[in-house]
């Protein structure tokens, strides 16, 4: 039903330096596969195959990585590579894939209102893809919240609890339960210390939102570094409506750190290889 995903994905990525320096950290490969490619996998499996990337300078090779490369599939044509090539040539295939540039890296929120023009006014999903998820052997993260979505019809987050002492890195969430799983959202706080935290529970890289959170996010006052972030409009439209929290089946590795991305590709090469 929902067809769109977005994907923010200009950040500098600066905590991979110097590999980030001239190469997008949605490009990192977690074993062969780049961080983006299983966020794309994690969409088209919720059914959004409308995938919209908001870029930023020097991120040219997240769209040739969509794109067909004649000369590289003639050379391995009829060898026993070719296979390697069969996942991405399907999503290619299957999805359709449109970009627009975020000029200045003024934060996630303004990534997202970059992305409005993509998206237009419907409600869509969204995937950092510096937060990997996998659910082995059961839908994916952005599945599971797709199905809330036919059911309670508002913006969703996806939360996870994490240690008292990681609290001040997530935007945090507490409000009233609605079954063991499911968080009716009243209160919403970007990075607080671990004594201000209303809960241990986190937002992570994947939502659904609602159009009107453009809107919302136009509404934002930026805050340090001039940055704007989404966490003040969530809340916005948690007190004028309805915003769910979701804890998801399955596991998530946090990529955009360098202990994260070695625990990912750690699991999914014993997945693959053992
Ligand atoms: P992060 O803060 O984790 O990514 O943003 P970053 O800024 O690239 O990484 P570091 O902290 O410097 O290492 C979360 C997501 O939001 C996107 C990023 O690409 C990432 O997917 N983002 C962030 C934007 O698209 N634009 C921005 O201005 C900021």
């Amino acid at each position: 039903m929902i067809k769109k995903c977005l994907f923010p994905a200009a950040g500098y990525g600066t905590r991979f330096l110097p590999a980030t320096k001239s190469m997008p950290k949605e490009m990192m490969p977690v074993v062969s596969k780049p961080l983006i490619e299983y966020g794309v996998e994690e969409a088209l499996q919720a059914g959004m195959s409308d995938i919209c990337i908001v870029t930023g300078r020097g991120k040219r090779s997240l769209e040739d990585h969509f794109d067909v490369n004649y000369e590289l599939e003639h050379q391995i044509s009829g060898t026993d590579k070719e296979s390697l090539l069969s996942d991405i040539r399907s999503i290619i295939d299957r999805c359709s894939f449109s970009y627009t540039r975020q000029r200045e890296m003024k934060g996630l929120g303004h990534a997202v209102l970059t992305g409005q023009t993509l998206i237009g006014d419907q409600p869509f999903g969204m995937v950092l893809a510096d937060d990997l998820c996998i659910n082995p052997g059961g839908p994916g993260v952005l599945a599971q919240m797709a199905l809330l979505y036919k059911q309670f019809r508002c913006s969703i987050v996806a939360v996870q609890e994490v240690p008292r002492d990681e609290v001040h890195k997530y935007g945090v969430i507490a409000g009233q339960h609605i079954s063991e799983d499911l968080i009716r959202i009243e209160q919403m706080v970007e990075k607080p210390a671990a004594e201000d935290a209303p809960s241990n529970l986190a937002i992570i890289g994947r939502y659904i939102l609602t159009p009107d959170i453009f809107d919302l996010i136009h509404d934002t006052q930026p805050g340090k570094g001039g940055e704007i972030q989404i966490t003040d409009a969530l809340m916005a439209q948690a007190q004028r409506g309805c915003v769910m929290a979701y804890k998801f089946k399955g596991r998530r590795f946090d990529c955009g750190s360098i202990a994260g991305f070695i625990e990912a590709t750690n699991y999914c090469y014993d997945r693959l290889y053992s």
